[in-house]
Formats: C-alpha cells, structure tokens, sequence
C-alpha cells in the first residue's frame, strides 16, 4: 500500500526561482488497486508520478510504501516517463531491459512477450530503429522485468497513434491482472482516463480536487452536464 500523506512539493526551494508544484497531497493507493491521476498542464501530475516512484523526496509531507519510505535499491516501485525514449539508454532491446542487471535471457524473453512484443522478433532490436509505440513497449518492459509491487505511467498514451493507444491499454489491462501490480497512471486527457484506472485522482494547482470512482469523474467533468465546471477548472485535453 502506498501513502502519502500531507505531501508538497516546492522545486529550487528558497531560491528566486522556486515553483510550487503540490500541496496537501494525501493519497492512499490499495495494492492491486489502478488509480489515475488526472489534471490540466502544470497541475503537477508529473511530480507526484515522480514521488511516488520514488525518484524524488517530497519537500514536505513523506510518501510512504507499506510504512516506509521507497528504498529504490530494493526496486518495488517503477516508472514509465512520459518521453519513453528519454528513459531507453543502450543500444539493443534486450540490454535496455536489463540495464545492468544480471537477468536470465528467459526473464527478458517473459517481460518483452508481456507487453506484446514477440521476443524473437524484438531482443536483438536497435532502439533508435523501433517506432514510437514499440520504444514506449521496450521501456515497460524494462519497468515490469523485475516485477515491481508499484508501477506508475506518466503519460503512457501520449503521442501514440489510435492502434498504439488500444494496445497499450490492452497491455496495462494483462500486466495488471497477470501481476497484480499496483498502477498509478498520469493523464492530461479525461477522455483515457476510464481505460487507465478504475478510481480517479483530479489535480488542480497542485492540490487534490477530487478523488473517486472514474465513472463519477467522467461524468462531472463531461460538457454539457449541468455540473460541468469551467475550462478553466477542468482538466484540459490539449497536448502537452
Ligand atoms: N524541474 C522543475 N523545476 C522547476 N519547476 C518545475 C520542474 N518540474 C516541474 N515544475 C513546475 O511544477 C509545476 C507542476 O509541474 P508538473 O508536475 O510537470 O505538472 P504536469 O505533469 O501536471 O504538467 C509546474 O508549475 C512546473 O512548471
Ligand atoms: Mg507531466
């Protein structure tokens, strides 16, 4: 289970150029459980996707994974950037997955089949020569290999084609049922989020606006109901 609890988060802190990005942030995220975080650009999506991975401490507050903070070196937790190929580092598929982990070719083999890419066909790869979506597919694959109990997506449909997009639905859908991984994704489109996760975190400025069933929040949020808030309020479905 992962907590956080009074989490903000303020970059260049006491510095002229400091920025706030969250705050107040308390958020519990049931193992097993597939949450999706929602919100316009700059409501602080990325940050929170950061912490929770564990990347970053929080300036205030702690985010906590059963009771204690994430130790990275013990790998429970992984992300997938929203610029996948920022994340790929070595030349060929398959030493991308293991980045420097010893791992059994079958452990490769098994993470590439899991996110729908035929082994055979993909472990010898060069990076630079995959589409957009399969360099998206690799980087999961590298995020799932050694089965992390969290795993969070920052943006893991953006820039993708409309095939891209149903396939990589379909492939969080067997990871998370095969793994029962815990899934936080992160999304600026509401139109996604209902296929993301089954209970919905909206983002504003920072804070935590609402937080329920995505159905509830797909509704609210959609125009034309009477309790459509403003486009100024809702989350935007503008690219980032
Ligand atoms: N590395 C950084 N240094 C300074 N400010 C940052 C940095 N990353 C993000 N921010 C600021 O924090 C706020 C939240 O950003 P971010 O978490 O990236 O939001 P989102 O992913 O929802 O677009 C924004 O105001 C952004 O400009
Ligand atoms: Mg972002």
């Amino acid at each position: 289970m992962i907590e956080c609890s009074g989490v903000g988060h303020v970059y260049a802190a006491g510095s002229p150029w400091a920025q706030r990005a969250l705050e107040g942030v308390d958020l519990t995220v049931a193992s097993g459980e597939r949450v999706v975080v929602v919100g316009s650009n700059g409501s602080g999506k990325s940050t929170l996707a950061w912490l929770l991975a564990g990347l970053m401490k929080p300036t205030e507050g702690y985010v906590h994974l059963d009771g204690e903070p994430i130790d990275l070196t013990k790998r429970e937790t992984a992300i997938s950037f929203q610029h996948a190929r920022l994340q790929l580092f070595r030349p060929t598929v398959a030493s991308d997955i293991r980045f420097g982990m010893q791992l059994p070719d079958r452990t490769v083999d098994d993470a590439l089949a899991l996110v729908g890419l035929d082994p055979d066909q993909f472990r010898d790869r060069k990076v630079d020569e995959l589409s957009g979506g399969e360099q998206r597919r690799v980087a999961l694959a590298g995020a799932i290999v050694r089965r992390p109990r969290l795993l969070v997506l920052d943006e893991p449909l953006a820039g993708l084609d409309a095939p891209g997009r149903k396939a990589l639905i379909d492939m969080l859908r067997r990871v998370h049922a095969l793994a029962n991984m815990t899934v936080v994704s992160v999304t600026h489109d509401l139109g996604y989020a209902a296929l993301l996760g089954d209970r919905a975190v909206v983002l504003q400025r920072g804070r935590v606006a609402s937080d329920s069933p995505v159905a509830d929040v797909v509704r609210a949020y959609t125009p034309s109901t009477p309790s459509a808030p403003s486009a100024e309020t809702a989350p935007s479905a503008e690219t980032h």
